[in-house]
């Protein structure tokens, strides 16, 4: 299982990247607002520097929401530096750009998917990555979960490549759930990676270990 970092946060993209176990980067607009980056040339300078941090795939979101739109952003993307992935949204003209750039070998993700049928088209349009929304799905009582089994499920039928990435990830637990049903990435905060370090029995045990340690080499 691939794990990505869903930040633009270049502090905590440096500190998934040193824990050693970072495979990629997902950002989008949003994310990037929230950071403060804003117009196209900080834009464009702020995913280089993600580029710089990471070695794996960086998921660059289209503004665009008509073809030739999306095309020319996507392009523009795709030619800042190799580890670029170009984001499109699934929408009508976004399948047309996912299977434009599938036949220019330019690699893409398809974001803001909610239903098996999506993420059948995306396949179908040769997306590299499929973005399946798990937490918004749980946030209005639907079972986000299920939805990547139903991708699982349908891309195992017929051996499409498309990597499911399980995306708005809320929490470890998502993480675990994920990797028992076999998404290929999770995309997540820093936080859903770090609580799966966290055990009290493993802090009591050091904690046990150390003191033992102590009273023999003192
Ligand atoms: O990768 C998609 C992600 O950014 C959405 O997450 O938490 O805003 O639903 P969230």
């Amino acid at each position: 299982m691939k794990f990505f970092i869903d930040t633009a946060n270049l502090d905590q993209i440096s500190e998934a990247q040193q824990l050693g176990v970072l495979d990629g980067v997902t950002t989008n607009p949003s994310l990037m607002a929230k950071e403060g980056i804003t117009g196209k040339d900080n834009i464009l300078k702020h995913y280089m520097d993600i580029c710089e941090i990471v070695d794996g795939d960086v998921s660059a979101e289209v503004v665009a929401t008509d073809f030739d739109g999306m095309v020319k952003e996507g392009e523009e993307l795709a030619a800042l530096h190799s580890q670029i992935v170009v984001k499109v949204p699934m929408i009508k003209d976004g399948v047309k750009a996912l299977k434009y750039f599938y036949d220019k070998g330019i690699k893409t993700n398809c974001t803001l998917v909610f239903s098996p049928g999506q993420a059948l088209l995306a396949a179908k349009a040769g997306a590299t990555y499929v973005s399946p929304f798990l937490g918004r799905l749980d946030d209005i009582s639907t079972d986000g979960l299920n939805l990547i089994a139903e991708i699982r499920l349908i891309y195992d039928n017929y051996g499409f490549e498309t990597q499911i990435l399980a995306a708005s990830i809320r929490h470890t637990m998502h993480v675990i759930d994920c990797a028992k049903i076999g998404a290929d990435v999770m995309t997540g905060p820093l936080s859903s990676i770090d609580g799966l370090l966290k055990h009290p029995l493993t802090d009591i045990g050091l904690e046990k270990f150390l003191a033992d340690y102590k009273k023999g080499n003192s």
